[in-house]
């Protein structure tokens, strides 16, 4: 079992980031620390930050990297973030990269590593598609691959399942071609000080799981 508390889980939409890092996180005792999540909290509750957030998730495009800052570093000082934390969606940019890299430092820690989901385009559109999460608690389900119990209802809470407002054909289109153009770089960024595990995000959620597991014990 891995001793590493800081990781970034990094590939495209529907790579499966979330559903993995929220059972990572599970287990090492850490805050799971998704940024998509925390935005769509905003939007839901309306604050300032989400409205500004909100135009930019809606065409799939990148919040701008000083909102996302701001709120990540945030999140970072609460108490339960202090042994670590898995970061799904975050950074995705070089420069929230950077960023990341600093405020850990000037805390003492530094991150272990990135672990890259490989999936190919067409298992891409169709995780997306069949996706529902909850409206109350965010847990998340897909229709074919994870279907919750009974029908439109939450297993864990009972809560109502939703679409996600991002999740239609065209604006699926959009943050792909924003994966390339402005995550991607990571891959680099991360490989280049020995810090990216690749790895093939093929599979059952369970497969997948085991695999990541065996990523991270690695040397
Ligand atoms: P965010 O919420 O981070 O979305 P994303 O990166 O597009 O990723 P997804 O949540 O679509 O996919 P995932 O890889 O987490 O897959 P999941 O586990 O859900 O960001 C949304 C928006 O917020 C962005 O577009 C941007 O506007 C903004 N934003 C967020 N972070 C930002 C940042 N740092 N900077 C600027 N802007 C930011 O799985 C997908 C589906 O597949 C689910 O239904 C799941 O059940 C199913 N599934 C998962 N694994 C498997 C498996 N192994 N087998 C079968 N089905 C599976």
């Amino acid at each position: 079992m891995s001793r590493r508390t800081r990781i970034v889980m990094l590939g495209p939409p529907g790579a499966g980031k979330g559903t993995q890092a929220a059972r990572l996180a599970t287990r090492l005792g850490v805050p799971h620390v998704s940024t998509g999540e925390l935005f769509r909290h905003h939007v839901g509750t309306d604050t300032a930050l989400g409205r500004e957030a909100d135009a930019y998730m809606r065409r799939g495009d990148l919040v701008p990297d000083g909102v996302t800052l701001s709120m990540v570093a945030e999140r970072l000082t609460a108490p339960d973030a202090a042994a670590g934390a898995v970061f799904d969606g975050f950074p995705r940019t070089v420069a929230q990269a950077i960023a990341l890299d600093q405020q850990l430092a000037a805390n003492g820690h530094a991150l272990d590593g990135a672990v890259l989901l490989e999936v190919p385009r067409d298992t891409l559109v169709a995780r997306i598609t069949g996706r529902r999460f909850c409206a109350q608690c965010q847990a998340t389900y897909h229709l074919e691959w994870s279907p919750p119990a009974v029908a439109d209802h939450c297993d864990r809470c009972g809560g109502d399942l939703r679409w996600r407002a991002d999740d239609d054909e065209a604006t699926v289109a959009r943050r792909l071609t924003v994966y390339e153009t402005e995550t991607f770089p990571l891959v680099a960024f991360y490989e280049t000080d020995h810090r990216l595990w690749r790895m093939d995000g093929l599979g059952s959620v369970d497969a997948v799981a085991a695999r990541l597991e065996e990523v991270l014990a690695r040397d």
